[in-house]
């Protein structure tokens, strides 16, 4: 399961954050002014891509080695459980900032007159 996680996980989240922060800094700069709630959408964004980032290294570097060497049952081997509370936290504030992102973003649905001249799908 960590092989599943850590494959396409970061792959897809370390080109796509970064991605969409792009865009969305380009619509924050064309329209933000007459749309007061793009700017704090973008800096809501911006802390969670943060977030994410440092969360994912923080699996990978830290908590999926430990649950390996236990799987394998390796001397010493033994589960860091502050650090897996704090995934768990940290999973809780993603959810969090996703949800804070839903009114914004009516429910993640682009507005019928939402238009993306340089939108390239990589
Ligand atoms: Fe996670």
């Amino acid at each position: 399961m960590i092989d599943h996680i850590v494959s396409p996980h970061p792959s897809c989240l370390c080109r796509e954050l970064p991605r969409l922060e792009d865009l969305l800094i380009q619509v924050v700069e064309a329209h933000g002014d007459g749309h007061s709630w793009l700017a704090p959408t973008l800096e809501v964004f911006q802390t969670l891509k943060l977030d994410l980032s440092t969360h994912m290294v923080s699996e990978e570097e830290r908590i999926f080695p430990s649950i390996r060497a236990l799987k394998e049952e390796a001397s010493g081997a033994f589960l860091d459980e502050n650090g897996v509370d704090k995934m768990i936290r940290e999973h809780d504030d993603s959810r969090v900032a996703l949800d804070r992102l839903r009114e914004p973003t009516n429910d993640y649905v682009p507005s019928q007159r939402a238009h993306a001249p340089n939108f390239v799908r990589p």
